[in-house]
């Protein structure tokens, strides 16, 4: 039985010591925990990752492991200098600033991110130890970035996911880190990259397009190997859990107790220390409010819960630093004998105590400068059972994209989070109640297990597409069956693409010429008229009618714009759509030809080509990929565009090869079809034609075509012994 293997650099539990030195093991309650829970805990699944503590015998680790075992955890131990240069280190002074933003706060230091690739690698040793064929694999957060890749190394046939937490940086900000390349080949080691939002993840494929080269095709990036697939799948809570929480006596009785010491109105503040969080510009707000609106002093208090976290990394210790000051500048000010208008704990809590805050406060004033998801705003709302309550959200928190009913602000700016907090502390009733319901339905619906459902269900997806794309090396066996369906057929129909699969690439488009022994094969082929040969191209129809002319066979150019059928006129695709978007594209692709030496526009009837064959190496491809980006937006004008052999091709969306192909099937509706291609564009045949085609990829790489052919040469022969089989 295949099983799941779950990779965090934190484990899921929480080992305390008490003073006898006994070690009790408590299952965190945390989301991620809690959704994984029904996962990990089944069968032979298991979660591996750091216990979050130092052992420094042989006899505790083997103890220690011994006991997580039991719980289906695994640890992987981490030595003083992993957890100061790879924890504290790399992944926090160097990844998580620059991930959020803070370039401010990023450190570039070698030995750290050293330090990161051998962490990665003793987690992948750790899973090796567990790996089976078949196993799945789940990868969690920015920690294990080279991890998928090192697995894949161990096994290439692993189901491999990936989940960031945290958010994908702009190209400009990633771009800065120097282990850049690195990072984004550890990622796409992975089937099946997922991040919170559409944002994160059009950042990630923009990186993995202009960092590593890669082409992507809306969310889909096609390695040699396989292909990845990208997406957005926002996390959610266990609503239930937080809903019934809020409810239980203990969380009623904690309420009533804090209630004795804690008086008037409550807006709640609670986060994790972190710079990321905006906490001492959320106070700084607070403070110019009770300024601007000095008859709120007395009536309301915000309610300040900071969960210490990183404090060994020195930003975040001047953050604590500042916090404290400010709280202490605030109530020092402001503050009254029977008034204080900040209650500050530096402290975490556990859940029934969250549900006390969570029914206590009528506002929650949640304003990260920067948040992958933020849960708490989310356990909040699910907390709120009469539907009171507000929650004043910022817009950079990941969870702001699908709470809209909050009220959103920009955490800069200050003018605006005064006002919101008045907005909030004044808001009708009925309007709370309004905007809590949608809010509640929503996030009741995308909970942490549909999250986790969709996650792993599209993973599997994949894998399955990648199936469907694997092609076999057309073998001995296969080869035979080929020439034996095709004798025994009465009719053949036989669609071959021209460059790349009958004649071998030239660095000037103009000197493909066909050989004559192709041309003899070909014109032996057609000469039996149960043959229908159709040369199926992008090129041009004065190319074409030029080498191929002489066949007297059916030529179809442009990608099915322009179609000759024998003995008679070229003709023009009826299907095209208008020409108005050949201006702006020839604008566009005429910026990028003055820009390159060596490269240039060629203007089919339908189609522009950027050709960059005879640019030099690397500025082709770097430009290309600018190019291709920057004519994206131009498909929801109804045109494709195409990177094909060292060209950027852009046509009208109706017509490609696949649709052609088709249409010669039906009309002579063969009993022996073939097609045989090189590039992106063939696969539309590939895909269109059905399984009983013998379709053919040239070169190597993923296609939809059943078999792959080395080159053109091995076309030509395939070809050749058709040819003769029917003498
Ligand atoms: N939390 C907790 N104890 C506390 C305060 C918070 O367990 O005293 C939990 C909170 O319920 C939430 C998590 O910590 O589930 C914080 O997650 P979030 O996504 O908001 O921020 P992160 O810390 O992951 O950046
Ligand atoms: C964020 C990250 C997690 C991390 C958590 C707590 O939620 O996405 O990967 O585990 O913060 O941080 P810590 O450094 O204590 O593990």
């Amino acid at each position: 039985m295949s099983k799941t293997i779950i990779i965090s650099n934190r484990l899921p539990v929480r080992i305390e010591k008490d003073e006898n030195d006994e070690l009790s093991y408590k299952t965190s309650e945390g989301g991620l925990a809690t959704g994984l829970g029904s996962i990990f805990k089944t069968g032979d699944n298991i979660w591996i990752g750091w216990p979050g503590m130092a052992f420094s015998s042989e006899e505790s680790k083997a103890n220690v492991k011994e006991n997580l075992l039991e719980r289906n955890m695994a640890p992987v131990f981490l030595t003083e200098d992993e957890v100061n240069n790879y924890y504290l280190g790399f992944s926090n002074q160097t990844l998580w600033p620059a991930y959020h933003y803070f370039v401010q706060n990023i450190i570039f230091n070698e030995k750290q991110w050293q330090s990161y690739v051998d962490a990665n690698k003793k987690f992948a040793a750790v899973v090796a130890e567990y790996i089976e064929p078949g196993d799945t694999i789940w990868v969690h957060d920015y920690q294990l970035l080279l991890l998928p890749q090192m697995l894949r190394d161990i096994n290439p046939d692993l189901t491999i996911g990936f989940f960031q937490h945290i958010p994908f940086p702009s190209y400009e900000v990633f771009r800065m880190i120097p282990w850049r390349q690195e990072l984004l080949k550890g990622m796409l080691g992975a089937d099946y990259i997922a991040f919170h939002t559409y944002d994160d993840m059009r950042h990630f494929l923009s990186s993995v397009h202009r960092v590593v080269g890669l082409a992507y095709d809306r969310n889909e990036i096609l390695l040699d190997d396989r292909i990845v697939v990208v997406d957005s799948v926002p996390m959610g809570i266990d609503y239930d859990k937080y809903a019934k929480s809020a409810e239980s006596s203990d969380a009623i009785a904690r309420e009533a107790r804090y209630r004795r010491d804690l008086r008037g109105r409550l807006v709640l503040s609670m986060d994790r220390l972190d710079y990321s969080k905006g906490i001492s510009t959320r106070l700084k707000a607070f403070e110019r409010f009770l300024i601007e609106n000095p008859n709120y002093k007395g009536e309301f208090s915000l309610l300040l819960i900071v969960v210490p976290s990183r404090d060994k990394v020195p930003s975040y210790q001047s953050l604590k630093e500042e916090i404290d000051e400010l709280v202490g500048r605030i109530n020092g000010e402001f503050g009254r004998m029977n008034w204080t208008p900040i209650h500050y704990f530096y402290r975490s809590f556990p859940l029934p105590a969250l549900s006390a805050f969570y029914r206590m406060c009528e506002i929650a004033m949640i304003t990260p400068l920067r948040d992958g998801m933020n849960l708490v705003c989310k356990e909040f709302i699910a907390s709120k059972r009469d539907q009171k309550g507000v929650l004043i959200l910022s817009e950079m928190a990941g969870s702001s994209k699908e709470l809209s009913d909050a009220i959103l602000v920009n955490p800069n700016d200050q003018k605006q989070l005064v006002e919101s907090l008045k907005k909030a502390l004044e808001m009708p009733q009925e309007e709370q109640v309004a905007h809590m319901e949608l809010m509640q339905s929503s996030l009741q619906k995308y909970n942490i297990f549909k999250w986790v459902d969709l996650f792993l269900g599209n993973l599997e997806e994949v894998k399955t597409m990648q199936a469907e794309m694997a092609t076999h090396n057309l073998d001995k066996k296969s080869h035979s069956q080929i020439i034996n369906d095709f004798s025994k057929a009465q009719k053949r129909l036989i669609l071959l693409d021209y460059d790349g699969t009958l004649v071998p690439f030239h660095d000037d488009p103009e000197s493909c010429a066909p050989s004559d022994e192709l041309m003899e094969t070909l014109k032996q082929l057609k000469s039996n008229p149960n043959n229908e040969v159709v040369i199926i191209s992008g090129r041009k129809a004065d190319h074409l009618e030029k080498w191929m002319g002489s066949l007297h066979s059916h030529l179809v150019a442009e990608h099915g714009a322009w179609i000759k059928e024998p003995y008679s006129k070229w003709t023009r695709n009826p299907e095209l759509n208008s020409d108005d978007w050949k201006e702006e594209v020839k604008e566009i692709i005429n910026f990028y030809v003055d820009r390159t030496p060596g490269s240039f526009l060629e203007e089919k009837a339908n189609a522009l080509v950027w050709h960059y064959r005879k640019v030099e190496k690397g500025l082709g491809a770097l430009r290309s990929s600018e190019l291709y980006s920057h004519l994206k937006y131009m498909r929801r004008r109804g045109v494709d565009v195409m990177e094909g052999n060292h060209i950027v091709e852009v046509k009208p969306t109706a017509i490609n090869k696949g649709k052609i192909a088709l249409e010669y099937k039906k009309r002579f509706n063969p009993d022996f079809s073939m097609a045989i291609g090189d590039d992106r564009t063939d696969e539309y045949m590939f895909e269109m034609l059905p399984e009983s085609s013998y379709t053919i990829k040239v070169g190597p790489g993923n296609s939809f075509a059943r078999f792959s052919i080395k080159d053109d040469v091995a076309v030509r022969v395939i070809l050749k012994e058709l040819a003769e089989a029917d003498s």
